[in-house]
């Protein structure tokens, strides 16, 4: 993970920077740094443990001035959270700093390589062997001595480089690793990703693997291992940076819940017409193909994999074609079985989720027809895969993720009726009946979001506790799974997420007095077979609270509390089920005065493996 930042231009580069680092710590917070080329020819670097605040306090204690140089915000990998650990890393002379986001695998065999060459090293970070490398391969030109150091690198890494010796340039590389280049008059930057750059341009460049940009304040060229010049298209971002504040909510996960109805309404826009084909943007997947399709595994990790796993219910419900869901870093080990009649169907978010892309990636090479689900334009995983369905969610900032899950939960129900229109496994009316019922969710979600007071008091009474568990059957399985995941990311709640019908099967043993279950019961089919669950766990001294729908009051008789959602297609029922479960976990995570939007030991975007 880590985020970093690079500035060169006419401003003072300081400032910028951590302007830029601060749209970036959701991808690490445990320590800060930048390194400038300062005004009298100096690189001053300046590090700090803990949130970039203590930096910016640091640099009001002593500011530094200069046009040129690079940020960091970490998210700890190789050696714990401080200052000799954070970033950028110096070489020996002080004369050159790297910032770095990712893993180099084979540091250790490096760093014993270049102690024998007469290297000190001062962390325990894998990063250190960077600045040590570029410092040996040094002959005169750091884009040189930069693309020698970088040949020598296995792993995982978008580095930014500033050296003393060639003051006006920043290079920067990426492998596995996103990285974009933001364009400007007179000056030029280096970031993680968008919204760090996005209130000075809104023109960028996505650089791929292994190229390699060089920055002045002049231009930007991007050059590949050879030094061959590489051309590249602008893009121009069209999202506001609105959508990355917190627009007067208290934190951006709280925001990002109560955006679900408008981008669930985005994300079907032009995509579900009522008395029209469905369409899948650009994707063009004829009958035929689908027809030979004997395997769909959708592959994605987190919360993804969760919308997942209710993208198998609807595919295999509507469209009859068997499908697999699997966590990306166990997909990636198991030698899984796949030749061009698979479908691999991606889901992230941030779309350069390490274990998502290997996935992907061995998907691809085995034959495999891969459609990704990202929410982020441009993303590795948007222009590695084979076709790309967006959610458009907008910047998800805070590390919980919600609106990007409702989103995926949209693509899935997209790509679910698309397949049963083409494989015939539905009438047109049928399809009609699924695709007007999608159409009214963003009112029913509008209507859960006005309706917080049950959850708002269960919130209050249970915040002390320190295990709960979530059931449900078919779909509500899906959803007990990713409420319980937001529970313990932002709470640290211990939870666990149980099928209604594997209680008996060992987990009933955990429940006694006063245990807390929530239980997600919107399934009519399903629904008397969780009413007997509740009671089971009630009997046993359990505290329930119900999600159901509304009409099903009489489950409020079995348990000590219940939230009603809207009447809604039973398959729909995820997309409003797992409203009260985010603000659930929100609600108990600021009674416990948790850091909601940056929880402990996460980042949002996991670019390692
Ligand atoms: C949970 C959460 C994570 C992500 C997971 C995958 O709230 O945000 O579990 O879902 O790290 O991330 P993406 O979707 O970016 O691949």
């Amino acid at each position: 993970m880590c985020g970093i930042v690079g500035y060169v231009g006419k401003r003072n580069a300081a400032d910028l920077l951590v302007k830029g680092l601060e749209k970036l710590e959701y991808r690490g917070y445990d320590s800060a740094g930048i390194a400038v080329i300062n005004s009298n020819g100096k690189l001053e670097v300046q590090k700090v443990k803990g949130r970039l605040f203590n930096l910016e306090e640091k640099l009001k204690e002593s500011p530094i001035k200069g046009n040129i140089g690079i940020g960091h915000t970490r998210w700890a990998t190789h050696g714990a959270p401080s200052v000799l650990n954070s970033h950028p890393h110096i070489n020996r002379t002080g004369t050159i700093a790297v910032v770095h986001n990712g893993i180099i695998e084979n540091y250790i065999e490096l760093r014993e390589w270049l102690i024998e060459k007469g290297y000190k090293f001062i962390t325990d970070t894998d990063t250190e062997v960077v600045p040590h490398l570029i410092d040996y391969y040094y002959e005169g030109d750091i884009v040189d001595a930069s693309i020698k150091a970088v040949k020598k690198l296995q792993g995982s890494y978008a580095l930014g480089i500033v050296s003393l010796n060639d003051p006006n340039k920043i290079v920067a590389v990426r492998k596995d690793c996103p990285l974009i280049v933001g364009l400007n008059k007179d000056e030029n930057f280096i970031a993680s990703d968008i919204p760090a750059v996005l209130n000075e341009t809104r023109d960028v460049y996505f650089l791929e693997d292994n190229e390699f940009v060089v920055l002045s304040e002049n231009g930007v060229e991007i050059l590949d291992e050879n030094k061959e010049k590489i051309e590249k298209e602008v893009y121009h971002v069209t999202w506001d940076a609105d959508a990355a504040e917190k627009s007067g909510y208290d934190h951006f996960m709280l925001k990002e819940i109560h955006e679900q109805p408008k981008v669930t309404k985005d994300t079907m826009t032009s995509r579900i017409i009522l008395g029209e084909d469905i369409k899948l943007d650009k994707i063009n997947l004829t009958k035929e193909q689908i027809d030979k399709f004997n395997k769909v595994y959708i592959v994605a990790c987190g919360t993804a994999y969760h919308a997942g796993i209710v993208g198998k219910y609807v595919i295999e419900k509507l469209a009859r074609i068997p499908v697999e869901v699997d966590i990306a870093s166990e997909f990636r080990y198991r030698n899984p079985i796949i030749d061009k009649n698979t479908l691999m169907i991606v889901v992230s978010q941030s779309g350069e989720t390490a274990d998502t892309l290997a996935a992907m990636r061995l998907a691809k090479n085995e034959g495999a027809r891969v459609i990704a689900v990202t929410n982020v334009v441009g993303s590795t995983v948007s222009r590695e895969a084979d076709d790309v369905l967006y959610t458009w969610a907008g910047p998800e900032i805070a590390v919980a993720s919600t609106k990007a899950y409702t989103t995926q939960l949209v693509a899935m129900y997209i790509i679910a009726l698309y397949f049963a229109k083409n494989k015939g496994t539905l009438t047109d009316e049928e399809i009609e009946v699924i695709k007007k019922d999608m159409l009214e969710l963003p009112e029913k979600e509008k209507e859960v979001l006005e309706h917080q007071d049950v959850i708002k008091k269960f919130a209050k009474d249970h915040f002390e506790e320190t295990d709960m568990f979530y059931l449900g059957r078919g779909l509500d399985y899906a959803v007990a799974m990713e409420g319980s995941l937001k529970l313990k990311e932002i709470s640290y709640i211990h939870s666990e997420a149980y099928a209604g019908g594997e209680l008996k099967h060992g987990p009933i043993a955990l429940i006694e007095f006063g245990t807390v279950v929530i239980a997600v019961a919107t399934q009519p089919d399903l629904f008397e077979k969780m009413v007997s669950n509740i009671k089971e766990v009630k009997t046993r001294g359990a505290k329930v609270l119900a999600v159901a729908l509304k009409g099903n009051e009489n489950v409020e008789k079995t348990c000590d509390g219940a939230m009603y959602l809207p009447e809604v297609n039973p398959l729909l029922a995820p997309i409003l089920a797992i409203i009260p479960l985010q603000l659930l976990s929100y609600y108990i995570s600021i009674a416990k005065g948790c850091d909601v939007d940056k929880p402990r030991n996460l980042a949002k975007s996991v670019t390692v493996e």
